[in-house]
Parts: structure tokens; sequence; C-alpha cells
């Protein structure tokens, strides 16, 4: 296992009060064309039902074939819950792929199917019909050792609500990953420390979830997703229930993640914050995606 990223300060460069407006003003000054039909789309829909021109409304951002960088590759990809009466179609028939690097933003309303979509990329859903691939590899056809390998070593998870384990301190759920990788207790330690001091959370190792707030929990979570180095991050609704403070050290965190460390990010939410951010926006809504930019159009340095 190699080092994690070497420790930087969080930067706390604020947001501007207004986000939605910052946001899209950022992201038309900074890389995305005035007559992006799909920014004017998302900027129309703030707070109402959104109604996508008939021309976004294609399903297919992928290749039939593998390329070199790769990340992820679905194709198909449908997700159903139930049978007869009760049967719902969350996620409907999608086409698309993530290279190396990208910073994905998939933004859409609650119920939209982010959280399956999210679960379905981590493993931990299989779906109804279509194919995901990993690196070319069809994830959901993988065995339980070939699986944990991929959350082993692969892929970062952060769960919408933490997912902290309540009997465990900070630093022990920090290190959760590195225990099923079966690390000895004392390199766990170390390195769970190691993590907590970059997020400024040192103070509170030992501790439980429950004694922290909300934005101090989150950044738990984040600890614990890159505790073992993984290169891709899934990350569902980030800055759910947090504060503007708290929020803003966590946005600001991703983005190094992204900027710096050159990780690939998976992140979905309902908070228009992070569209700034990404090198590609999805939106997602009834189990659909649609987008306007391609994977081409990538603005990391
Ligand atoms: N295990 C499940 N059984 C039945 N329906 C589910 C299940 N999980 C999610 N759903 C339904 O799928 C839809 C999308 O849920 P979810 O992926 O959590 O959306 P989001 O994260 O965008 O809020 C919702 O209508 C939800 O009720
Ligand atoms: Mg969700």
């Amino acid at each position: 296992m190699t080092e994690p990223a070497t420790a930087n300060p969080i930067p706390k460069d604020p947001i501007p009060e207004d986000t939605v407006q910052a946001t899209l003003a950022y992201q038309i000054g900074n890389d995305r064309p005035t007559d992006d039909p799909m920014l004017q789309a998302i900027q129309e829909e703030v707070g109402q039902d959104f109604a996508p021109p008939e021309s976004l409304l294609s399903t297919n951002f992928t290749t039939e074939t593998y390329q070199e960088n790769e990340v992820f590759r679905c194709i198909n990809l449908t997700k159903s819950y139930g049978h007869g009466i009760s049967y719902t179609e969350v996620i409907k028939g999608i086409n698309f792929n993530v290279l190396e690097g990208e910073y994905i933003v998939i933004y859409g309303p609650s119920g939209s199917g982010k959280s399956t979509l999210l679960h379905l990329l981590a493993g931990l859903e299989v779906p109804t019909r279509g194919d995901i691939y990993v690196r070319n590899h069809p994830i959901h056809r993988l065995n339980d050792e070939e699986l944990t390998y991929y959350h082993r070593e692969e892929v970062g998870l952060v769960f919408q609500n933490f997912n902290l384990l309540e009997s465990l301190s900070v630093w022990e759920n920090v290190s959760f990953p590195l225990m099923l990788a079966g690390a000895p207790r004392e390199w766990r330690q170390h390195e769970a420390l190691k993590m907590l001091e970059r997020f400024g959370l040192a103070d509170f190792a030992t501790h439980l979830p429950s004694q922290l707030s909300g934005g101090q929990q989150q950044r738990v979570a984040l600890a614990r997703a890159l505790i073992h180095d993984p290169e891709i991050l899934l990350i569902d609704e980030p800055t759910g229930n947090l504060d503007s403070h708290s929020a803003n050290i966590v946005i600001h965190e991703i983005d190094r993640l992204h900027k710096q460390e050159k990780r690939t990010i998976i992140l979905v939410t309902h908070s228009q914050v992070f569209l700034p951010f990404a090198t590609r926006v999805f939106y997602i809504r009834d189990g659909t995606l649609l987008t306007s930019n391609e994977p081409s159009r990538l603005n990391s340095t």
C-alpha cells in the first residue's frame, strides 16, 4: 500500500453567499459556453419541476468498447425494485462512461435514483439488467474475493448520512477499511491519526461519532474513504445537512482530491454548489441521465 498523499492545509475560501448565482457565474465564466443548453435548463429549473429540452433526452454517453483511460462504463444499466403492482424502475437503462481524472457530478432532485446509481457503481447493489465495467472488468460479476479487492484497494465510499459505526471511536472508524485488509492495529491507528490530522480532527480520535458535529462526522467519513488511498471516490450528498462553514471545508477538500491528487470522483447531490468544480455534469431525473458536456472537456490542471 502506498503512503497516503501528503497532508495539505484545507483551503477555507468561502463559497459566496448566493451560491446559485455564484455557481452559474463561475461555470459560465470559466469553462462552459453561455449557450450550454443544459446549464440554461438547470438555471431555469431552480426550485421548480425540471423540463429538459427534447434534444437533451439522450441516454447514451459512452461507447460500446473499452478506452484505455476509462474507469467506469455502464451499458444499459437498469435497476428495478419490486414485482407486479409494486414494480418500480429506479435506474432506466443508462449508458455513460467515466475517464481517469474526471470529477463527475450527478445532479438531481431527491428520489431521482442518485444513491441507487452510486451503490451500483460501488458494487453494493446488483443491476437488474445491463452492465457495469470498472477498468473493463464486469463489476457485478466479480466473485466475493474480487469484490473485496475492489473495496479494499480501488474505491473509497462516502455514504449519504456518513454511515459511521456508533460503537467505534473516530480513529477506529477511519481505520475500518484497513481492518478489512487485515492490517495490524498499531499500524491502523498510526495511519488513522495521520488522516485525522490532515482533516483537523486529531483531537477527536478517541471520541465516539455521536460526540461530533455533522461537519466533523462528514470529514471523518471522508477520512475513512481515503485511508486506503483509493484512486476512485464515490461520494453521496456530502453536504446534505451541513452548515455553510462545514460545507465549504468539504467542498474544497473534494476539489483538492481531484485537482491535486488526481483522483477520479463521482459525486451525487441535489446541491448546485458542486457544479462549478465538476469536469462533467450529468443531470439525473427519474432514473435517466442528461448532459450536454463531452467527456473530453476536462478542466483539471
Ligand atoms: N430498496 C428499495 N426498494 C424499493 N424502492 C427503493 C429502494 N431503494 C430506493 N428505492 C426507490 O428508488 C427511488 C430512488 O431512490 P434513491 O436512489 O435513494 O434516490 P436519491 O438518492 O436520488 O434521493 C426512490 O423512489 C426510492 O423510494
Ligand atoms: Mg440519495
